[in-house]
């Protein structure tokens, strides 16, 4: 097939993070112990049986990846070898068969050049989502695994997550209830931590915040991370630091940040508590991050029955957060090198 059919005819610059159909899809099941060879589809429907443990029992694992357009042409998928890792823990942790990493790769890949039309273009400022996803699709009744599953990959070219293009300053609200228990599946991509996270968001927006920000659900007290992304905060005293927990997401793109503080800013990183009221006044600059949020500037955090405000009126972007966004779009657009070797190409 050539795929390097001309491009869509879409706004790309005025794209949000909404679902958009695109024509591919990669589809394979697993039944007695092996995956078939699964392939392309264009349905985006996907018939399961009425019993499915996906649809009763949250039986389902995600992830979330972005391929970007190079200034060259080149398409770039960052560090997705971290995303099938990533699903190979949750799979087994709601007792689902692993996808083999190679499946995963070849699937999206194939996704992403079946649906070369729908990448954003270079300096578009949208990109390509990607969702891998995993599903106890058979029959079913009592509390069991499934005995059939569905991997499958879309695709949607995406704009920014909180609405406007570029550095956006975001507010969020801490939540009056909890996401994950300490040692629930908090730290697991499953759709289930998000389902219990639907209401944290309303209530979080009803006070003018755009996300929810979770505490740790033992003591209420350190911060966990926001309803769709970690946390990362500069100090005042000129470290850099993010929240330890079991009971949040490991996110790839904070791992990616954190390393990026420490190298190319020489910073002090810290993976350590952080104690929201005891800590706050030493907060110079807060962000959220994430493969939706990319790195995205808190400014307000709502607790005790009030607003707080970082980095003076909290509407402004710092400059430790601005080098970490430009430095990490930087290298995942390959228009910085890339020194850790974290972009992967997708032959077109
Ligand atoms: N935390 C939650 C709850 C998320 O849904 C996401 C998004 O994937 C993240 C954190 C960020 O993880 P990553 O950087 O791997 O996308
Ligand atoms: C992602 O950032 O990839 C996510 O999965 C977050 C989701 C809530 C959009």
């Amino acid at each position: 097939m050539d795929a390097k059919v001309s491009k869509k005819d879409l706004n790309w610059s005025e794209l949000g993070f909404q679902y958009q159909r695109t024509d591919f899809r990669f589809s394979a099941t697993w039944e007695k112990g092996s995956w078939n060879e699964g392939g392309l589809v264009s349905s985006e429907f996907i018939a399961v049986h009425e019993g499915a443990p996906a649809l009763h029992y949250a039986q389902q694992c995600f992830e979330g990846m972005k391929a970007q357009t190079a200034a060259d042409g080149r398409i770039l998928l960052f560090r997705p070898n971290l995303n099938s890792e990533r699903m190979n823990l949750a799979g087994p942790r709601l007792l689902m068969p692993e996808v083999p990493a190679e499946m995963f790769m070849s699937a999206v890949e194939q996704t992403v050049r079946a649906n070369y039309a729908w990448i954003p273009p270079y300096g578009s400022g949208a990109s390509l989502y990607i969702r891998p996803m995993l599903i106890g699709i058979g029959e079913n009744l009592g509390l069991k695994p499934a005995k059939q599953y569905e991997f499958r990959v879309f695709v949607s070219p995406v704009g920014p997550y909180y609405q406007q293009a570029g550095l956006a300053v975001i507010s969020l609200a801490v939540s009056d209830v909890d996401r994950a228990a300490p040692l629930g599946t908090g730290s697991f991509k499953v759709g289930a931590n998000y389902a219990g996270g639907l209401l944290a968001t309303r209530m979080a927006q009803q006070l003018g915040a755009n996300e929810a920000l979770y505490l740790d659900s033992l003591e209420r007290r350190y911060i966990d991370e926001a309803g769709s992304a970690n946390i990362i905060i500069a100090l005042k005293d000129g470290s850099f630091v993010t929240p330890k927990s079991d009971a949040i997401l490991p996110s790839i793109t904070r791992r990616s940040i954190m390393q990026l503080a420490k190298d190319q800013l020489g910073l002090v990183t810290e993976e350590r508590p952080i104690d929201l009221r005891k800590e706050f006044p030493n907060f110079q600059e807060a962000a959220a991050c994430g493969t939706a949020a990319v790195l995205t500037p808190v400014g307000r955090i709502w607790y005790d029955d009030a607003w707080h405000n970082i980095n003076g009126d909290g509407e402004s972007v710092g400059p430790v957060m601005q080098k970490l966004y430009d430095l990490l779009i930087g290298i995942q657009k390959g228009e910085l090198e890339d020194p850790y070797s974290w972009l992967h190409e997708v032959e077109i």
